[in-house]
């Protein structure tokens, strides 16, 4: 078994070693520059872990990694133009550095290689491989796409909040730690476990993205603060706001979220103001254990023993206290 670190330095060397031979350059170096970024690499990390459950031999599998890696960082790219976000990782982002269309045609050739990576998977697991990661990528941006409807809506109930996170953050998560079943030969309960698992993880940690995107600390986080505010995205927070306020609360919340013109560090300062008044962190920080809590039950369904578990169990652990 190798530990979290271990996986981690496999990852990165691997991602590291590719190499970006063909031409343009214009087109090749955002993706390069994204891929360098670091990151936490949490996807390829689960699929490393998830594989390791079953079999040692993690080196085979690290295109497939790969794979999951480069699919994430397409979705930034895109995230980042459609979220009109300036930072990442405490870098500018593509479209920052470059420009819109390097972002969009860089991003697109990230997903393209994204299947290139896959499908150096072993033969016998190609076909699960490519129907899961083409339902996840099918979903993520069906995600995406309730995200950006939501911003102009004012009746999100939180029911839809959570299907939209679900959709654009969980299952990408999930797929990480099902693929890395599917491609050990790992049965299909252990493989709906691992899943199922992921799912609410994932839903903890998009919550989590949520509240720092309020409270975390800019140099820490690598993205700029209150970016969800200003674009009125209906987080957990905001939607939960709406509900908790009295009539007098709700009329100055109203009063930010369809203003067209106002000075982006005001809106930020006085909604996060609210959300202390209100106590939506307290509520958001319950919402995250809750989902993190009801986790844990589908790893103990897993069928290895638990001392192989543990990686798991301690990485998701210390991903639900991250402040980046
Ligand atoms: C960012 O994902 C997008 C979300 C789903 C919140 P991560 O927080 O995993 O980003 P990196 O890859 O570590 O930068
Ligand atoms: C991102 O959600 C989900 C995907 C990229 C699919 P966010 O828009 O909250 O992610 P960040 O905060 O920009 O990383
Ligand atoms: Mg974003
Ligand atoms: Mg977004
Ligand atoms: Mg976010």
């Amino acid at each position: 078994m190798l530990t979290a670190t271990e996986i981690q330095e496999k990852v990165n060397a691997y991602i590291a070693s590719l190499p970006y031979e063909r031409r343009p350059k214009s087109l090749y170096d955002p993706i390069e520059y994204v891929l360098a970024a670091g990151g936490k690499r949490i996807r390829p990390s689960f699929v490393l872990m998830a594989y390791n459950l079953f079999h040692d031999d993690v080196d085979r599998i690290l295109p497939v990694a790969t794979a999951l890696e480069t699919y994430h960082n397409y979705t930034l790219l895109h995230d980042d133009l459609m979220d009109k976000a300036d930072m990442r990782r405490g870098r500018p982002t593509v479209h920052k550095k470059w420009d819109d269309n390097t972002a969009i045609l860089s991003g697109d050739t990230m997903l393209v290689l994204a299947y290139e990576h896959l499908a150096k998977c072993d033969t016998k697991y190609l076909k699960p491989a490519l129907d899961l990661f083409t339902e996840t990528a099918l979903e993520v941006s069906e995600g995406q796409q309730f995200d950006m409807e939501f911003e102009t809506r004012n009746d999100v109930a939180e029911e839809e909040y959570i299907e939209m996170i679900r959709l654009k953050t969980s299952v990408l998560l999930a797929c990480a730690l099902k693929m890395g079943a599917v491609v050990a030969g790992a049965s299909d309960a252990d493989a709906n476990a691992l899943y199922a698992f992921g799912e609410k993880v994932g839903l903890a940690f998009q919550l989590q993205d949520d509240l720092l995107d309020v409270y975390g600390d800019p140099k820490v986080f690598g993205k700029a603060i209150g970016g969800d505010i200003t674009s009125n995205k209906k987080t957990f927070m905001l939607i939960n706001a709406f509900n908790r306020a009295d009539a007098g609360t709700r009329a100055e919340l109203e009063r930010w979220t369809t203003a067209t013109e106002f000075d982006p560090a005001e809106k930020i300062a006085a909604v996060t103001e609210i959300y202390n008044r209100l106590g939506i962190d307290k509520l958001a920080e319950q919402r995250i254990k809750e989902y993190f809590e009801q986790s844990r039950q589908h790893l103990d369904e897993l069928s290895v023993s638990d001392d192989r578990k543990a990686v798991l169990r301690e990485y998701t652990e210390r991903m639900m206290n991250r402040k980046k």
